[in-house]
């Protein structure tokens, strides 16, 4: 962290505190304000954290005025267009782009690993054949402490990084089992002659009956898609996983939280709900009365897929989610996907919209997803686990980066406490 250049003043009651501030390579600048509760005995008070920096970091940085997201100051338009994804996770865990030879050594380092313990088998069949897959992955992810306990000691960098491999490699194996055990097929194992995304495809929608040779257009999409939703800065499951790891939690338990959180519809399970509600909507001429109801205030319906806590303009991924979705369906024959149809439609109105355009509300990462998904045969159950194989490596990089941060405390915030104050018991006949 920068030191202090300046300070800011804080005056209440009979106390004036000078609090340090910090200039960052970019954004706001921030208040440290470590000392304001043993100083002046007050808390900062900041449901939803809209306004706290929980950690300083060097990972990603998201303008959301200006709709930038960049990972180690690359933009994630170049990145997406220019590059691949193992060069991406590259890029995130270890802070630059790879040389040839590094790239090489990094894939052959998680191609080899993309196989799971065998007796892993049995936790998928513990659970219902209807089970969601993101509970599979939240069990079959927490469990893997239970299996590679070689790479649980937090405090030996070695065991961090076998872990950090471990997780990239295994999470599309894990993914594509839990699809494959919803649908009563065999478990599919991955190919080393694969690039990551192909064996992806193929653990997925490959059967023992025949050969299966993976369209490259989709692998293509399929690794533009991981690359969009690699890492995100402070998001919600980001900083649930940084608060499991501050309690010295092992990383696999503190990644299946991470899981856990970006199930949420208002999270990583926005996908799916955003093509449920696409769907929903069915045609063009139904979108009046769902944007009628996304503003009701009396009405819990939200647009899925449209808002963001961060940018206030467009999200750059989703602009190059738009252009894969036209590309995708335009090489697969499906010119006029009905669901992508009203998906512009829906964009189009809502954008011109007083209410969406007031509240700087635009479509995110996951508008357009879920047509690209949907159309490369996946259901939408799948979508947020997707969504969870790309983000592991953008957890584990956060991970990694508090882990080894000298100044790590425990997560521990505070409250601004409403209930009843002191009182005395009163015996069940007295009350
Ligand atoms: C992801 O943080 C990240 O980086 C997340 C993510 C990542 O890569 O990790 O980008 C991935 O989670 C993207 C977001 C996916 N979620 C959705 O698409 C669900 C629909 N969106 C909303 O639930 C909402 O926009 C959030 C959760 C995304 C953001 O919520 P905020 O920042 O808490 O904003 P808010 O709910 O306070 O909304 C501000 C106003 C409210 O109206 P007022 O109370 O001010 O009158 O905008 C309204 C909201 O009612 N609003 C919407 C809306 N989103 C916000 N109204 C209708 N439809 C919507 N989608």
């Amino acid at each position: 962290m920068s030191d202090s250049q300046k300070t800011a003043k804080v005056s209440f009651d009979d106390k004036e505190l000078e609090l340090p501030m910090y200039a960052p390579t970019a954004g706001p600048e921030v208040i440290d304000i470590r000392k304001l509760y043993s100083e002046g005995g007050v808390f900062t008070y900041d449901p939803g954290f809209a306004s706290t920096a929980a950690c300083d970091s060097t990972i990603t940085f998201i303008d959301g005025d200006k709709g930038q997201l960049l990972h180690r100051g690359y933009p994630i338009d170049q990145l997406a267009s220019k590059s691949h994804f193992l060069e991406v996770c590259y890029l995130l865990l270890y802070g630059e782009l790879p040389t040839a030879e590094q790239l090489e050594d990094f894939e052959h380092r998680v191609t080899n690993h993309t196989m799971l313990h065998e007796q892993m088998q049995n936790f998928f069949r513990g659970f219902r054949r209807d089970a969601h897959p993101m509970a599979v992955m939240v069990g079959v992810v927490g469990a893997m402490s239970a299996f590679y306990h070689d790479s649980t000691d937090i405090s030996d960098p070695w065991q961090r990084e076998v872990a950090s491999i471990r997780l990239i490699a295994k999470m599309p194996t894990i993914a594509a089992w839990a699809y494959k055990y919803s649908v009563g097929q065999p478990f599919i194992y991955p190919r080393n002659d694969l690039d990551y995304a192909s064996n992806f495809l193929r653990m997925c929608f490959a059967v023992p009956a025949e050969d299966y040779n993976v369209d490259p257009v989709l692998a293509r999409a399929m690794d533009r898609i991981f690359t969009l939703h690699a890492d995100h800065e402070q998001n919600a499951s980001t900083s649930t996983v940084r608060l499991a790891s501050s309690s010295g939690a092992n990383p696999f338990a503190c990644i299946a939280a991470g899981i856990a959180c970006l199930w949420g519809p208002a999270h990583g399970g926005a996908n799916q709900a955003c093509l449920e509600m696409l769907r929903e909507i069915g045609t063009p001429d139904q979108i009046p009365e769902y944007i009628a109801r996304a503003k009701d205030k009396n009405d819990p319906f939200r647009l899925m897929g449209f808002g963001h806590r961060v940018y206030k303009n467009f999200d750059p991924r989703a602009k190059v989610m738009k252009q894969s979705a036209d590309e995708v369906l335009d090489l697969l024959g499906i010119e006029d996907n009905p669901t992508l149809q009203t998906a512009k439609e829906l964009e189009r109105v809502a954008l011109e919209d007083d209410y969406f355009v007031e509240k700087k509300l635009y479509p995110n990462v996951d508008f357009y997803s879920g047509i690209i998904l949907d159309a490369m045969g996946f259901p939408t159950s799948m979508f947020t686990p997707i969504f969870a194989v790309a983000r592991t490596v953008g957890w584990i990089s956060q991970w990694k980066e508090q882990i080894s941060d000298p100044q790590l405390r425990i997560g521990r915030p505070r409250q601004l406490y409403q209930g009843k104050t002191l009182r005395d018991y009163v015996d069940v006949e007295n009350r």
